[in-house]
């Protein structure tokens, strides 16, 4: 079995699955089951002053038979009193001396209230901080969470104020309801933070009931934006994790989150550079015991390729990952239709028809039959006709050889460029 130990900043856990500061990680009972159930590390429920919460806060999006293709909430932080969290946290991590906790804090952007809270939880034992610069409402109206997060000088000056009196790694958490996260992240790292995490959650409101126009979720009739999650925006979060590890600017390690559901999700977001991932809709979703497949998952994907640590696949998918103007413009692939298997549906000649490049002809052979075949010479290789197509490997992709040499967009503008300077010298 591979070794799946974990160190992000210097936390230590036993596996790079932890719980995300969310309701799985609200009280010392429930992060001591989920240590139980295997999860490596949990990130408490963000404390800070104790809120209000509202009553009717969460709402799914389902797509297709999938309940929770999408997770909606108004939740804000804690609302449980800070010395009630601090006595949880000092009793589990006693119990758990091997498994990570962090204390995921916001407060107003004062320099006096971050150290007070810091120190209050380094007291307790945590093994580090997680700065919440994310939360996208309820503390963003107050100054605080997205609020503060969007603003890169606050990022720095608030994380730098944390340093000041941290003895514990902290990781900065971003959000994602901002242009380019990479400036947050600098931001952050520029204050001295030992790591990053993302993503909070995104904007969204997640839906209207047409019945009663009242807003979904809403309280008493009415209703506020809330924050989104769960497998909607895994990709969204593997972007901006990758932004991140592919900055030179961003040199400390990546914690990534959103919409990790399974093993094979949490392999793609290492992948792209991320030591570890937390998990909250997931869990919320389906319990603690998922961990368990992830954990079996990741030990069974690593032995298969004689991988010995799980820090090993951290980052390597990283250098695959560019801006377009690196592509080559002259690699080519097109769509191919097995006859064998494809089941004469049509859904891809009617895509390629209608919304691509109508180049699946529809034909007959010599006994009459009707079979589908692509133009090749007409494809570009857009791959809709394979996504769209219900069987699989009905449809293949298939790399054509190179006709000419590898040419990115950028090396062609240098070539023009250098060809019309040296027409000028002419
Ligand atoms: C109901 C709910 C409450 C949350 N509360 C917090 C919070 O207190 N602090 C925080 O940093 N993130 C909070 N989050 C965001 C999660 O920690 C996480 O960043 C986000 O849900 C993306 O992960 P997921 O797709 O696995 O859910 C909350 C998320 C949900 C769904
Ligand atoms: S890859 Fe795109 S262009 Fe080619 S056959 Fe399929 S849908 Fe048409
Ligand atoms: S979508 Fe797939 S199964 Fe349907 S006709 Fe095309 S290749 Fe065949």
């Amino acid at each position: 079995m591979a070794d799946l130990t974990t160190n992000l900043a210097g936390i230590q856990s036993p596996n790079p699955f932890w719980l995300a500061s969310a309701p799985p990680t609200n009280s010392g009972y429930q992060v001591q089951r989920a240590f139980e159930a295997g999860w490596g590390g949990a990130v408490w429920k963000t404390l800070g002053d104790p809120i209000l919460n509202v009553s009717s806060r969460f709402a799914a999006v389902g797509f297709n038979g999938q309940r929770v293709a999408g997770f909606n909430n108004i939740e804000l932080i804690t609302d449980r009193p800070l010395e009630v969290n601090l006595k949880e946290i000092y009793e589990t991590k006693k119990k758990f001396p091997n498994h990570a906790i962090i204390a995921s804090l916001m407060v107003e952007p004062q320099q006096e209230k971050w150290h007070e809270i810091v120190k209050k939880v380094e007291d307790v034992g945590v093994d580090g901080l997680e700065l919440n610069f994310g939360c996208p409402h309820g503390m963003a109206e107050r100054g605080m969470g997205a609020a503060s997060g969007q603003v890169p000088d606050l990022v720095e000056k608030q994380t730098y104020w944390a340093k000041e009196v941290a003895q514990t790694p902290v990781i900065v958490k971003l959000t994602p309801n901002i242009t380019d996260i990479t400036v947050t992240a600098e931001a952050a790292v520029r204050g001295g933070a030992d790591a990053v995490s993302m993503i909070n959650t995104i904007n969204s409101l997640a839906g209207v009931d047409i019945h009663s126009w009242n807003t979904i979720p809403h309280v008493a009739g009415k209703g506020a934006h809330g924050g989104y999650c769960g497998p909607a925006v895994k990709p969204i979060a593997l972007n901006m994790v990758a932004e991140c590890a592919r900055s030179p600017f961003i040199n400390v390690p990546i914690s990534g989150m959103g919409g990790v559901s399974n093993w094979q999700e949490a392999v793609e977001f290492m992948l792209m550079g991320a030591t570890g991932v937390q998990v909250c809709t997931a869990a919320m979703h389906h319990g603690f015991r998922i961990v368990e497949d992830m954990i079996q998952g990741l030990n069974y994907y690593l032995d298969e390729r004689g991988i010995e640590k799980v820090s090993d696949i951290v980052g390597k998918a990283v250098s695959k990952y560019s801006d377009w103007g690196n592509l080559d413009l002259n690699y080519k692939v097109v769509a191919r239709i097995d006859p064998d298997t494809c089941i004469n549906c049509n859904k891809c000649h009617i895509s390629c028809e209608d919304t691509s490049h109508q180049c699946i002809d529809m034909l007959k052979d010599p006994s009459g039959k009707s079979y589908l075949k692509v133009r090749e010479e007409d494809c570009v290789g857009c791959n809709l006709c394979s996504i769209v197509c219900p069987v699989d490997g009905a449809i293949s992709m298939v790399e054509l050889p190179n006709e000419q040499s590898p040419m990115t967009w950028n090396e062609r503008q240098a070539a023009l460029q250098a060809t019309a300077a040296q027409r000028l010298d002419v």
